[in-house]
């Protein structure tokens, strides 16, 4: 087995060679010096799994050295042995993050307790860096979290069609990271110096998105008080992001599928043709096929569209990546296993969104350094199957929230086990068609993918 290794601070040649025996007894293996320089000198250069340090020293003492090593962000263990010990010390120690606090004189029982205890959570915590340095070692696309397998071969998708000009359909659900991954194509991309630009085609009335998309000239439409270039003219050799393309109005499809077909385009207005060359992305929360055969959307814009097609699974179908999203969006913070538990039980309709979301008022609301169930908000924990530790959670206050979240989520579930039939959900439900709809206008429930 590896043995502890151990620093050995005091000014003391006395405390040096007590402590350094007792501790060699044990089998670790220990080194000495006689004040804090020496000692940041040693760490700049050698690893150990732990300090055991003086306080008052020539030179540095062990406080200007702990800070001098957290500054550095050295995150080993330290045990502050002392016969100084003053209430101010021990403040600092504990703010400086030291590991235990043992006054003069003490027993080596005592002593060989806190190391025992220090250089098991070191152990603990190195493997837990090595586990997260193997993690990161795994493919990752540009920051994105995910080691789901479907989510992996995603990435390694979309980091081969980085390098291509071929356009690329993004679907997902709402908040499934569509735009996230837009965005890391092109940052991949040979385009990378030139802009990313993005639009949601569902937010403008048709003609002003027309004259986003393309431009205007001075005039062409009442308010058009002055030329304006649009974005297929600002994003020359860089991306176009067309979020939400589902939304597009027909004539705006036909209009847009003249520019990819002839990599030129003429402002609202305007007689020139502009020569332009731009990358095409675009997402959808919709389901494209259907709107074909509903005559909304233009069969020869989709093929053009979707060369290469990335479909993101929703949170709920990649469990295993919420515990990594969760560190991702907590750190430096931690969280307890009770609370991930919940997060990982819940179903997440809005998906990563959501559990940003979450984090970051979790985050904002516990000023310690782990987060709790408590912290969380309580349709998590009434949405993640009302266990009956949480059932007594529900108060007189939260009655009216949990019962919102829990209908919310019945809502939800009854939609999925019908394949998302509403017909058949609200019957299941017990309630008519029209409630239903009212009920899921209520809870901001919409009906993915199809509709
Ligand atoms: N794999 C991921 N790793 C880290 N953060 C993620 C990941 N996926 C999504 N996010 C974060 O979740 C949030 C939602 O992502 P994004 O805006 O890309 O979703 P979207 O699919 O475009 O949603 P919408 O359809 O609602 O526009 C963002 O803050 C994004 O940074
Ligand atoms: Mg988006």
């Amino acid at each position: 087995m590896h043995k502890a290794k151990i620093l050995v601070v005091d000014d003391e040649l006395n405390m040096r060679k007590t402590l350094s025996c007792i501790l060699r007894q044990q089998g670790y293996d220990v080194k000495v010096c006689g004040n804090g320089k020496e000692a940041v000198k040693i760490l700049d250069t050698e690893q150990f799994n732990l300090i055991i340090t003086d306080i008052k020293m020539p030179h540095m003492d062990g406080m200007a050295m702990l800070s001098a090593l957290r500054k550095k962000n050295k995150e080993i263990p330290v045990i502050i042995i002392t016969g100084h010990a003053t209430v101010n010390s021990a403040i600092d120690a504990v703010k400086l993050e030291a590991y235990d606090y043992i006054r003069k004189p003490c027993m080596p029982d005592e002593i060989l307790f806190s190391v025992r205890r220090a250089v098991e959570r070191e152990k603990l915590i190195s493997e837990n860096l090595y586990l997260h340095d193997q993690l990161k070692e795994k493919f990752r696309f540009n920051g994105l979290i995910g080691n789901n397998k479907k989510m992996q071969d995603i990435y390694q998708l979309a980091q081969k069609v980085s390098k291509s000009n071929a356009a690329i359909l993004i679907r997902g659900e709402s908040g499934t990271g569509k735009e996230l991954i837009a965005h890391a194509i092109h940052y991949n991309s040979l385009r990378k110096n030139n802009k990313f630009l993005a639009i949601n085609c569902g937010a403008l009335p048709e003609n002003l998105l027309e004259s986003e998309l393309f431009g205007h000239e001075k005039g062409a439409f009442t308010g058009a008080i002055s030329s304006r270039k649009g974005i297929f003219g600002m994003a020359d050799k860089g991306t176009i992001f067309l979020d939400e393309i589902g939304d597009l109005s027909l004539t705006t499809q036909m209009k847009l599928l003249r520019v990819l077909q002839d990599g030129e385009f003429r402002g609202v207005g305007g007689t020139r043709q502009i020569k332009v060359d731009v990358r095409i992305i675009s997402a959808t929360n919709k389901n494209l096929e259907n709107r074909i055969k509903q005559g909304l959307f233009r069969e020869d814009l989709y093929y053009r569209i979707n060369v290469i097609a990335i479909d993101l699974p929703p949170l709920r179908e990649r469990k295993d990546d919420i515990a990594p999203l969760v560190k991702h969006f907590l750190a430096p913070k931690r969280i307890s296993s009770e609370a991930m538990n919940l997060l990982v039980s819940f179903d997440w309709p809005g998906n990563v969104r959501e559990l940003e979301n979450v984090i970051e008022r979790a985050v904002a609301l516990q000023e310690g350094q782990c987060i709790l169930p408590d912290d969380l908000p309580q349709y998590i924990s009434v949405g993640a199957g009302l266990a009956p530790a949480h059932i007594s959670t529900i108060t007189e206050e939260n009655f009216r929230e949990a019962r919102t979240a829990f209908e919310k989520n019945f809502l939800i579930s009854v939609l999925r086990k019908t394949n998302r039939n509403i017909s058949l959900a609200s019957k299941k439900a017990g309630l008519s068609r029209r409630h239903f709809y009212e009920k899921m206008r209520l809870y901001g429930i919409k009906n993915r993918i199809k509709d």
